[in-house]
């Protein structure tokens, strides 16, 4: 047995000659085994390779109009591919096979309704639960998961986003660069940068990207000064670019676009930096704006009697983690985040509308539906730019958004309703609660932050944050990673400057107090704890979470690990040490008939499978 091993390796490793190992790591996954053509390129076998001269030139230069992507080689191992190209054979026919090529997909209706084993949307679905039906790994075999693969960006900061796999091809990304890698192991096709912009303040400044959306044949990336760019989805060219606002006064973006009534809706970032907030919506083919939302009116517009003041002009409320779409409603339900100054609201008396808040918009016309504002006159930092999650259950069309600022909230999407809202976190010093009638929260004095500094809880970072949450259709439960802690918070006078943050103030420890993360389980029927899963480690880890019909939970650890627990009863199953500060959040997809689960772990991205 062991001899025919020997034998068979042996055969397997003379047969791969290096031009060939450079064909099937370049070219197969295109053009199929030996060239005889594939899904997404056509047979090349019968092209007079032997007799050509332009081959080098070509496969460097790709063929970016008609879906092949430059592949830089240098000139040993180009060398090396030509003469294997030169000794492909036909098939034995004398003709290549017809292949259909596809590099479409996915359509509208997809998007809406994703394909088996695809993640064609940043959460997967675009009702924004990273609920996933695939139950291959599950709470029988999870102990049997093993890394599969990883891919490194180089130079990459602490990656944010999360991949997308539609169609045989995933899609990653770090700030202002996209790659188009293979699912099943990790291999790059294509790859686009292009360099970070210089002289920025803010999250886009520090290096986030949050990831794409995709429609059809195209792929949609914000860059770091707020521009939406549009790339071919088997090139990575570049198709249309449009600028969305001017990074000097502040703007930025970091968020993955989403599709919704058949436009590329972008957010954008500069929250902490006095952008005044806006959600855009683009045409897909061409980048034409459709429309924008203010997300602070200006005056005289409905809301802007909530800001007396000033500050309005750089009032922020900006839209930067990705909403989610509601097709039987025709609805786009996005999340915004603090009014600026942060900590200091007397240039802005009054709830600061539509700051905290979810908007209820028509995504074709951008007109506002309804609004639910969180937190009214925030002085915290407590953007509401946490899932904004659709659930349609026990007969109720429901939203359902744990807060930064320690509620958990049901509301009726139908009407932007509050159903109810309850503190998910222990430590919750602002509010006594939400009042049921008004839906605004009963407040309490003590805890606005003064010049000397006032201990409030939640803490800045929030009782949870961007991560993303799940809700699980079999248990009922809704997961989220919580933080249990304070923070010290102080204002400070505040004067807007392009180029620097505008916080109106400060935030410091609370000495001698550390905070605490748990995973969490809550019974949506009644917005009570059903588990709960504390976790030793730094309590500044921002991991998301991923649940299964494989009745598993998918975490990021905050003591570094890639972690499982089992969705009913929250007992951990399995762990992988991957000593990471988690900034990301996992997701899951299908190559053939192989479960995987990937997430970015640093500045890479890892997908774990059964051994
Ligand atoms: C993402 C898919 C993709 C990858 C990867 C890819 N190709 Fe292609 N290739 C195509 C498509 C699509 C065409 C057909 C273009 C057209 O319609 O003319 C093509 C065409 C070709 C042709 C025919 C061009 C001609 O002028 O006759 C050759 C030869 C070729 N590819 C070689 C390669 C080699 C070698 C590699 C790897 C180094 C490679 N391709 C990688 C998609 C791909």
């Amino acid at each position: 047995m062991l001899a025919i091993l020997v034998i068979l390796f042996a055969a397997a490793s003379w047969a791969q000659s290096p031009g060939e190992a450079l064909f099937s790591r370049h070219c197969s996954f295109c053009h199929g085994a030996n060239g005889r053509g594939g899904e997404r390129g056509p047979a090349i076998t019968d092209r007079n390779l032997r007799q050509r001269t332009d081959l080098a030139d070509l496969v460097r230069k790709g063929i970016p109009d008609k879906g092949m992507p430059p592949i830089a080689l240098a000139d040993a191992p180009m060398g090396d591919l030509v003469a294997y190209m030169k000794s492909l054979e036909p098939t034995a026919s004398g003709r290549a096979p017809a292949t259909e090529i596809r590099i479409n997909g996915p359509s509208l209706e997809q998007i809406v309704k994703p394909p088996e084993g695809s993640w064609p949307t940043y959460h997967g679905n675009v009702s924004g639960n990273r609920h996933s039906p695939l139950n291959q790994i599950n709470e029988q075999n999870a102990g049997r998961l093993a890394p599969a693969w990883l891919y490194s960006i180089p130079g990459a900061p602490r990656l944010q986003m999360t991949p997308i796999v539609f169609d045989g091809v995933m899609y990653v990304t770090a700030p202002n660069e996209a790659y188009a890698i293979r699912p099943d192991n990790g291999r790059e096709i294509w790859r686009f940068r292009r360099p970070r912009t210089k002289g920025m303040a803010g999250d886009a400044a520090s290096g986030i990207n949050r990831g794409v959306a995709i429609l059809e044949h195209r792929l949609f990336i914000a860059t770091d000064n707020a521009h939406l760019l549009a790339l071919d989805r088997a090139t990575g060219r570049l198709l249309w670019e449009a600028e969305m606002a001017d990074h000097r006064e502040n703007y930025g973006a970091t968020s993955a676009p989403l599709i919704a009534g058949g436009l590329v809706i972008a957010g954008m970032s500069g929250g902490d930096e006095g952008a005044r907030g806006f959600l855009d919506a683009y045409d897909p083919s061409t980048g034409k704006r459709a429309w924008r939302f203010w997300t602070v009116p200006a005056p005289g517009e409905p809301g802007s009697e909530t800001w007396k003041g000033d500050d309005w002009k750089h009032g922020c409320a900006a839209t930067w983690l990705t909403g989610s779409y509601d097709p039987s409603l025709e609805l786009i339900l996005w999340p915004t985040g603090n009014p600026c100054p942060d900590y200091n609201g007397d240039g802005r008396l009054g709830d600061n509308l539509y700051a905290n808040s979810v908007i209820a918009l028509d995504p074709k016309s951008g007109k506002l539906r309804w609004h639910y504002q969180f937190t009214p006159h925030d002085l915290w930092d407590w953007d509401s730019t946490e899932t904004m999650m659709s659930v349609d259950h026990g007969g109720k069309k429901l939203l359902v958004h744990a807060d930064r600022n320690g509620f958990f909230y049901v509301l009726d999407r139908t009407s932007g309703k509050l159903v109810y809202a309850k503190p998910f976190v222990k430590r919750l010093t602002w509010a006594s609660g939400i009042d049921p009638k008004s839906g605004r929260p009963i407040r309490k004095p003590e805890a606005v932050p003064t010049p000397e500094g006032t201990k409030a809880c939640p803490a800045v970072e929030g009782a949870t944050n961007w991560f993303s949450t799940a809700f699980h259709p079999g248990t009922g439960l809704y997961y989220v990673q919580s933080l249990e802690k304070c923070t010290i918070y102080s204002k400070r006078p505040a004067e807007w400057k392009p180029g620097e943050s505008h916080y109106g103030g400060d935030t410091k420890r609370v000495p001698n107090e550390r905070g605490r993360k748990y995973l969490r389980a809550i019974d949506l029927a009644t917005g009570e704890l059903r588990w709960e899963l504390e976790q030793d480690g730094p309590a500044n880890t921002w991991g998301g979470v991923l649940s299964t019909e494989g009745g598993l939970v998918f975490f990021g650890h905050d003591n570094g690990d890639f972690a499982a627990a089992d969705a009913r009863s929250g007992k951990l199953l399995w762990s992988f040490p991957a000593n990471q500060g988690w900034k990301s959040s996992p997701m899951t997809y299908l190559v053939g008939s192989r479960q995987y689960v990937a997430t970015a772990a640093g500045s890479n991205i890892i997908a774990f499978a059964l051994k």
